[in-house]
């Protein structure tokens, strides 16, 4: 695991970006897995400018999104759904329509919709590059603390950490939901390359367990020692931050 002081968010999500373009550039078939929230705010625009620049064709590449609300999904404003194609999806033509997974949290039938997106990747995988985001309590997609590092797709309970973080991105905070379908943490560490971002004083401390190097399902983001080809990327705010005296490597 290598952790990057890449000074501010500017740098970092152009980074992110620039690590996708290379990829989808050389390997048109590539399957990503993206994540939303405030962290990836600056990344989904540098790479739509990237895109555009370099007229990539984008309609054999897949992608699949870590995570949606339960209850929420297409026409909802605030559904990871719609977070996407505002913040990527809209803003290239060539984008394959049935390439594009996000889980659907309104789906009648939520116990196949599980299935069928773990199945789809699956099939569709493994994930090229898979960005990643971190909670403050350092969960990665939706897996709270105690996630099993076995888990694939499924429906999980969000902890009072992750709403009273999130339920600010709701107009009315009341509607902010309990449940969220989530890739679990197995699904995740089945990508080749994985890139997490993190900035600000928020994730400092996620990110301080995260390099004392106790792999521990308490801390979710920790099982991403156990993966050969993982980049943290965080700002300065976050590395002036870290007691290395405490890291186990
Ligand atoms: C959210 C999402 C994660 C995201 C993380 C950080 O709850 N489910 O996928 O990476 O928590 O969010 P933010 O970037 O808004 O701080």
């Amino acid at each position: 695991m290598k952790i990057l002081n890449m000074g501010n968010k500017r740098l970092a999500s152009e980074y992110a970006a620039i690590e996708i373009i290379k990829q989808v550039t050389e390997h048109p078939q590539t399957t990503l897995g993206l994540a939303t929230g405030d962290t990836m705010l600056e990344v989904y625009p540098d790479l739509i400018d990237l895109i555009n620049l370099n007229q990539t064709d984008l309609s054999e590449v897949h992608t699949f999104n870590l995570d949606e609300y339960v209850g929420l999904g297409e026409g909802d404003k605030d559904s990871y759904h719609t977070y996407m194609h505002e913040n990527l999806f809209n803003h290239n033509s060539s984008w394959g329509k049935e390439h594009i997974h996000v889980p659907n949290g309104k789906a009648e039938d939520i116990s196949r919709e599980i299935k069928d997106y773990e199945a789809q990747l699956e099939a569709e995988g493994p994930v090229d590059i898979q960005l990643l985001g971190i909670g403050e309590n350092g969960h990665i997609g939706f897996n709270e603390p105690g996630a099993s590092f076995e888990s694939k797709t499924r429906v999980v309970d969000l902890t009072e950490s992750t709403i009273n973080a999130n339920k600010v991105h709701f107009e009315r905070t009341e509607d902010m939901p309990t449940q969220a379908i989530s890739m679990g943490l197995g699904s995740i560490m089945s990508a080749k390359r994985i890139i997490l971002l993190a900035f600000g004083d928020k994730k400092a401390n996620a990110i301080q367990q995260l390099i004392e190097g106790k792999v521990s399902e308490e801390l979710p983001a920790s099982i991403l020692h156990q993966h050969d080809n993982v980049e943290i990327l965080v700002d300065d705010t976050i590395y002036q931050q870290l007691d290395w005296s405490k890291s186990q490597g």
